[in-house]
């Protein structure tokens, strides 16, 4: 489906977590990891575009000594609230993880589809470990088994929007995750 207007406004849209509530988690996340890699370096691989929000909260938050970044562009949307099915690479990692504890860190793990390729593609680096943190999960909306290590928040099937997330490249700078509904209409994305 798509939007035939412009961006919304922002109070057209309802708020399912604030600012406060998802700054609360990310803490909380951040803690969890820092205690599961106690004194091991770790490789956060960021998610392009939008898991840069979350990353950069999440990483200002934990509590290790030797934390260093990367970033991977991979895009499976476009213009639609519905998954294409295919993910593709937009910007590759600038640096080898060979050998490396890995933590992905992705914004919403949806159907799945984009999670399992980039499970494929980077396991075949051959890194020492690969795990993955999310901040939203929509189980519901599988299309083939997978799941994340650590899960800020297991949300129901609506299209958000809202710190990172977009749609079509609207709404990422909103502080807080806001539902972003079709009018008239009870499809779902
Ligand atoms: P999947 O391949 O269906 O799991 O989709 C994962 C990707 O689709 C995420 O990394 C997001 O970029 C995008 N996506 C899935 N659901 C939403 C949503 O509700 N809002 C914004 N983007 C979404
Ligand atoms: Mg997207």
């Amino acid at each position: 489906m798509s939007f035939a207007a412009g961006p919304k406004t922002q109070n057209q849209m309802e708020i399912l977590l604030n600012a406060e509530v998802v700054a609360h988690r990310v803490h909380e996340l951040a803690a969890q990891i820092s205690a599961d890699y106690r004194g091991r370096p770790l490789r956060l691989v960021g998610i392009l575009k939008g898991a840069w929000m979350f990353l950069a909260d999440l990483i200002r938050h934990m509590d290790l000594e030797d934390v260093s970044v990367d970033f991977l562009g991979v895009a499976s949307y476009g213009r639609s609230t519905k998954s294409s099915g295919e993910a593709r690479i937009t910007k590759d990692l600038d640096q080898s993880i060979e050998g490396l504890d890995v933590l992905i860190v992705e914004d919403i793990l949806d159907t799945g589809e984009t999670f399992s390729y980039l499970q494929e593609i980077l396991t075949a680096r051959q890194p020492k470990s690969l795990k993955a943190v999310v901040l939203l999960d929509k189980p519901s909306r599988r299309t083939r088994p997978a799941q994340a290590d650590y899960v800020g928040f297991t949300i129901p099937d609506e299209f958000v929007v809202g710190y990172g997330l977009d749609y079509a490249e609207n709404y990422r700078q909103l502080p807080d995750v806001r539902v972003l509904r079709q009018e008239g209409k009870g499809e779902k994305g």
